[in-house]
């Protein structure tokens, strides 16, 4: 069954296909960072109008790469929230009149569906390549950690019907940020050291070079939910830690001198920060890492799975992967990640889980619409599941 996914919840629009859930025949993302960088953040007003402009030329790239005709898909999978309304929309609507002038099935999928799908998807692609044995296992804890979310679901799959083709999956969502998440923290960051946009690759470099022991931001305290998260706290340490210091000018500094600029490598961005800086970048990035792959490992304790996911853009940070290798070694657990072109916003992801959807017989009728606010997997109450409370 070939897939068409379509993926505009943000700032970047993608089409794919995939065949089977597994086979990806082509990915293409057309990013919009070059048009939000100068403003530090994802404006939706322009997000929505590039959305429109790209659309049709993306899927049209996506069926070329493929090498299919558009008429030869099997379905459409279209994200259908959480995100941004106006850029929602244009996939949603652009899904929807495409299924319905080919008479293919259509299906809705959530977008953090669709980053849990990265990592299945990428272990059978790994599995098709040759390059292991199985698909990843399930039950599995996934972070869901990238811009616009922080949260953790245990994944189950479920073969409902006598077809023991067809797999349903379930999702419990076991917490979720309080406030920002980790990726807008990174981005917060980084618009206050005048870093560039986005923040987390930027930091993700440059903390390389900084002492990570060099503050001390102390763990992140959670009352309630232990498996809830929150990075207002330690983003709001940093401003602390900058303003109306030696810092803050330096970073005035970084401003004016990028202004100059077309384009900053990282080894000029890292000639133009003090030692002080790269110390404070390392020691935020260590902070967020620590307190992403706790909570996590603790998930998994708790939930008594022994695999965690880990997806959605921040997933690529090179410290996290590393701690959650390290970590969940000595712990027994393995950690997937899926590679860096799946972790951020891809439409793959999203052919990827609608394929489940289309076999399923969960389609789409003609009433699917855009969900800014699009909750998946029902709230775990952490008493009744026996979760032990942790400082
Ligand atoms: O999944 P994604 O493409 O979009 C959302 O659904 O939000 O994630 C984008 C986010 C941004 O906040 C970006 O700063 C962060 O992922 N990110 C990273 C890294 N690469 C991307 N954060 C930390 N380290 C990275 N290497
Ligand atoms: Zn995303």
């Amino acid at each position: 069954m070939l897939v068409l996914g379509i993926e505009s919840s943000c700032d970047e629009t993608a089409a794919a296909v995939v065949r089977n859930g597994e086979e990806v025949l082509s990915n293409v993302v057309s990013s919009q960072v070059a048009i939000h960088a100068k403003y530090g953040g994802v404006v939706p007003e322009l997000a929505s109008r590039e959305h429109l402009r790209k659309i049709e030329p993306v899927v049209n790239e996506a069926c070329a790469r493929a090498q299919v005709n558009i008429s030869d898909v099997d379905g459409v999978a279209v994200t259908e929230g959480p995100g941004l309304i106006g850029s929602l929309l244009v996939g949603v609507v652009y899904g929807q009149a495409l299924a319905r002038a080919l008479a293919k099935p259509l299906a809705g999928v959530n977008h953090l569906e669709g980053h849990i799908h990265a990592v299945l998807l990428e272990s059978k692609m790994g599995r098709l390549a040759g390059r292991v044995a199985e698909d990843a296992p399930l039950p599995a804890v996934t972070l869901v950690v990238s811009g616009g979310h922080t949260s953790l679901f245990l994944v189950e799959e479920m073969r409902p019907s006598a077809d023991l083709r067809s797999v349903v999956f379930n999702y419990k969502r076991l917490g979720q940020t309080r406030d920002d998440a980790a990726g807008e923290a990174f981005d917060k960051v980084a618009k206050l050291l005048a870093l560039g946009y986005p923040g987390g690759p930027v930091i993700d470099q440059l903390a390389r070079y900084g002492d990570a022991q060099a503050v001390d931001f102390g763990r992140i305290k959670m009352k309630g939910n232990p498996l809830d998260f929150s990075f207002s706290g330690v983003k709001t340490a940093v401003l602390y830690r900058v303003r109306g210091t030696p810092l803050a000018l330096e970073a005035e500094e970084r401003r004016t001198w990028r202004r100059t600029r077309d384009h900053v490598s990282n080894d000029e961005l890292r000639e133009h920060c003090s030692q002080a800086t790269l110390d404070l970048i390392a020691s935020f990035q260590s902070a967020v890492v620590h307190d992403l792959v706790e909570r996590t490992l603790a998930a998994a304790e708790t939930a008594r799975v022994d695999t965690v996911f880990v997806s959605g853009g921040v997933a690529c940070n090179s410290l996290l992967r590393a701690r959650f290798l390290d970590t969940s070694r000595t712990q027994g657990i393995r950690a997937l990640f899926p590679s860096p072109g799946l972790c951020t916003d891809n439409a793959a992801m999203i052919a990827s889980a609608g394929y489940y959807k289309l076999k399923a017989g969960q389609l789409a009728d003609g009433t699917l619409t855009a969900h800014a606010a699009f909750p998946l997997g029902e709230k775990q109450d952490s008493e009744q599941q026996g979760l032990g409370a942790r400082d």
